[in-house]
C-alpha cells in the first residue's frame, strides 16, 4: 500500500482511472443524486481498489454485467469514507449504482428564495479541494487526471450545465424531464468536475465564449463580462494557446461559497462580481489564468497549492496590467497584500499555515485556507521574475507550462525545473526560505504608485485628523476605496462612520468589494445605522471571502455579538455547508 496524497484514500499500487461516464438523475426533492458511474482504467486491472467516498450510499458495484464484492472498508474525518473493490482479473471498468447522501459537501442546494427569479430550485457542485467524492465515487487526487462522458436528467424547464463540452438534449426522458449530455475530452484532476443546475439561459461574449445566468440577471451579466475574449486573446498572447476550446461563465446565485471557481469550459462566478462598472473582472482574469496555471499544470497535492494559485495570481496580474496597464496592478497588489496582512494577523507569527509548501497530514485543506498560497506565492512568483528580468521569465513561463501541460506537479518538481531552466535564481531571491519557512521573508516585492501612495497615506492619517477630499474621493476608482478603507481603523467612533457613511453614502453602493471594507468597519464599530445592510448581506451572500471578515468585525465588539448570533441562527439554513463549517468555527474560537 502506498498513498501519496494526504487527504485521498487513492493508493498508487492500484489501477489508476482514466475515464468516468456518468448517468445521474438529479432529485431537487430528495436533494439528491441518483444513479450510476462508470470507472474505466488506464489498463486492466485486478485486486484491491481504493475508492474515495463521502456520505455516498452504494447500491452495487459491477463489472462485466455481474456484481463484485466491496465494502466501506475506513471511515476518517478529512479524508472521508474509504470504498474497498475486489477487482477480478483483468478488469477494465467497474459500474457503481449510489445516491449522494444528504450532507454532501460538494452540492450546495438552493431553495427558490435563493435564486434571482424566486420560483425555481437551483444545484451547484464546489468539488475543490476534496468535494468531488461527495458527489461521485473516484480517486480523488489531483495527481490523476480522467475524461468524463455524463447524461445528467433534470426536471423541466431547468438546464444542466458542467465544466465539458455540452452536447445538447436528449429526446424527452418523461413528461417532465430533460437529459443534457456533456463530454469531456480534456483530462482534469477530479476537483474540476463541476456540474449546476437552474432556470439558466444564456448570451454569447465573443467566438469562444459565452455567459449563462438566470434571465433576471443575464443582461446585466453579458455587459460585465463583456471583455472576455480580450482576456483570452491577452493571456493567449502571455501564456500560449488556450486548450479548452471554450471558455464560458456561470452566474451562481449569490449563496455561492467563493467568488470564482475554475472549472474547465465554464467558470464559475459569484453575482457579487456584478458591479456595474465592470470593476471586479480580476475575479475573471484570475480563473482564466487558471486554465494554464492550474488546470494545464496542476498542483500534485494540497501541499502544492500555492503552485496552483501563487502563479494564477501572478499570471492574473499579467493579464490586467497588459489591458489596464501599471498602475491598476499596482493597485490590485496592494488591496492583495492588505488582505494577505489580516490572514497572517490571525495565524500569528511563525504559524505553519503561512509557509507555502504545507503539510496537511490530518488537516482539512478548507479550514486552511487563506491568502497565503495566493499572495505570499504571487510575491514569490514576481521575485522570480524581478531577478531574471520579464522577458526570459516569460519565456520561462511558457515552457513550464509546455513541459509540464495536463500533468500534476509537486513543489519539489518546480523546483527542479527552474533550477534547470534558469540556474540559481530561486536561491538569489532567498526561494527556498519563501517556501519552506513562515511568514513574509523581508525581501517581499513592493508597488508603488502616486495614487496608492496618496490613499494609503491619507488612511494611515485618520487618527490624526487627516481627511480626503469630499470632491476628489468621490470621484476615486473602486481600487482606491477599496484600499483606503482597507487602511483606516477597524473601530471608529460613531460620529466619524456617520460621517463617512453620509458623506460617501457607503451603504447603497453597487460594488460589493467596497460595501463589504465599509460594512466591516461599520460592525465592528457597532453603528446601527448599517445594521440593517449588515443583515441582509449576511443573509444573501455565501461568499466566504465577506462572510468571515462581517462575522469577524460583529465578533470584534462586545456590542454586536449577540446580532452575529442572531443573523448565524436565521442565516445558516441558507448556507453552504462549507461556509456554515467555517462561520460555526469563528464563535467557538
Ligand atoms: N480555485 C479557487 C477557489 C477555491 C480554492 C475553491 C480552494 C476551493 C478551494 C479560485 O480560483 C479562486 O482563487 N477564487 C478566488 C478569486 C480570486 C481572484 C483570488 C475567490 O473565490 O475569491
Ligand atoms: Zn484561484
Amino acid at each position: 500500500m502506498s498513498r501519496f496524497d494526504p487527504p485521498s484514500w487513492c493508493d498508487d499500487t492500484q489501477p489508476v482511472t482514466r475515464h468516468i461516464d456518468l448517468d445521474l438523475k438529479v432529485d431537487f426533492g430528495r436533494r439528491s443524486l441518483s444513479g450510476v458511474a462508470t470507472l474505466t482504467f488506464v489498463e486492466p486491472g485486478s485486486g484491491h481498489l481504493d475508492l474515495d467516498a463521502r456520505g455516498l450510499m452504494i447500491d452495487s458495484v459491477s463489472s462485466g454485467g455481474g456484481e463484485i464484492p466491496w465494502r466501506q472498508a475506513e471511515t476518517e474525518s478529512v479524508k472521508g469514507d474509504r470504498i474497498r473493490i475486489e477487482l477480478p482479473a483483468a478488469t477494465e471498468s467497474i459500474t457503481l449504482a449510489y445516491t449522494t447522501g444528504p450532507g454532501a459537501t460538494a452540492l450546495g442546494w438552493l431553495d427558490p428564495a435563493q435564486t434571482a427569479g424566486g420560483e425555481h430550485p437551483f444545484l451547484f457542485s464546489q468539488c475543490q479541494p476534496i468535494h468531488a467524492r461527495s458527489m461521485i465515487p473516484c480517486q480523488d487526487t489531483p495527481r490523476h487526471r480522467i475524461t468524463y462522458s455524463a447524461r445528467i436528467t433534470v426536471p423541466k424547464p431547468l438546464r444542466a450545465v458542467m465544466s465539458a463540452a455540452s452536447l445538447g438534449e436528449e429526446p424527452a426522458a418523461g413528461p417532465s424531464l430533460t437529459t443534457w449530455r456533456f463530454d469531456m475530452p480534456q483530462p482534469i484532476p477530479t476537483y474540476l468536475l463541476a456540474l449546476a443546475v437552474g432556470n439558466l439561459d444564456t448570451a454569447d461574449l465573443g467566438p469562444r465564449s459565452c455567459v449563462y445566468a438566470e434571465p433576471e440577471t443575464l443582461k446585466k451579466a453579458a455587459w460585465e463580462f463583456a471583455e472576455v475574449d480580450g482576456m483570452l486573446q491577452t493571456a493567449e498572447s502571455l501564456f500560449g494557446p488556450y486548450e479548452w476550446d471554450r471558455f464560458d461563465l456561470l452566474v451562481m446565485p449569490p449563496a455561492f461559497p467563493y467568488g470564482g471557481m475554475e472549472n474547465p469550459r465554464l467558470t464559475f462566478l459569484t453575482p457579487t462580481l456584478i458591479a456595474g462598472d465592470r470593476s471586479l473582472v480580476n475575479v475573471v482574469a484570475h480563473e482564466l489564468a487558471h486554465s494554464w496555471t492550474g488546470n494545464l499544470v496542476t498542483n500534485a497535492t494540497m501541499n502544492d497549492f500555492w503552485l496552483n494559485e501563487g502563479f494564477t495570481v501572478w499570471a492574473e496580474s499579467r493579464i490586467l496590467e497588459n489591458l489596464y496597464g501599471q498602475e491598476y496592478a499596482a493597485m490590485e497588489a496592494a488591496i492583495r497584500r492588505n488582505g494577505l496582512q489580516v490572514n497572517l494577523d490571525q495565524f500569528g507569527p511563525g504559524s505553519p499555515y503561512t509557509k507555502l509548501r504545507t503539510d496537511l497530514e490530518g488537516t482539512n485543506p478548507d479550514e486552511i485556507y487563506s491568502l497565503v498560497p495566493y499572495v505570499k506565492g504571487f510575491m514569490l512568483v514576481a521575485l522570480l521574475e524581478q531577478e531574471v528580468g520579464r522577458e526570459r521569465f516569460d519565456i520561462f513561463v511558457r515552457s513550464y507550462i509546455a513541459h509540464f501541460h495536463f500533468q500534476s506537479i509537486t513543489t519539489d518538481e518546480f523546483i527542479e525545473f527552474i533550477e534547470a531552466e534558469l540556474p540559481g535564481t530561486l536561491d538569489a531571491v532567498q526561494g527556498r526560505r519563501w517556501i519552506d519557512e513562515p511568514d513574509i521573508p523581508e525581501n517581499e516585492p513592493r508597488y508603488h504608485s502616486d495614487r496608492l501612495d496618496e490613499v494609503q497615506s491619507l488612511a494611515a492619517g485618520w487618527d490624526d485628523g487627516k481627511r480626503p477630499d469630499v470632491a476628489a474621493a468621490r470621484a476615486w476608482s473602486p481600487a482606491e476605496w477599496q484600499i483606503y478603507l482597507q487602511g483606516l481603523p477597524r473601530n471608529l467612533p460613531q460620529d466619524q462612520c456617520r460621517w463617512l457613511d453620509e458623506t460617501f453614502g457607503l451603504n447603497s453602493g453597487g460594488n460589493a468589494e467596497i460595501l463589504i471594507g465599509w460594512l466591516t468597519i461599520a460592525g465592528g464599530s457597532a453603528y446601527e445605522p448599517a445594521f440593517g445592510k449588515i443583515r441582509e448581506m449576511l443573509s444573501s451572500v455565501g461568499r466566504m471571502k465577506y462572510l468571515k471578515p462581517l462575522y469577524s468585525a460583529l465578533l470584534s465588539n462586545e456590542k454586536t455579538k449577540p446580532l452575529a448570533r442572531d443573523i448565524f441562527e436565521s442565516a445558516r439554513e441558507s448556507y453552504h455547508p462549507l461556509s456554515v463549517g467555517s462561520i460555526e468555527g469563528m464563535f467557538e474560537g
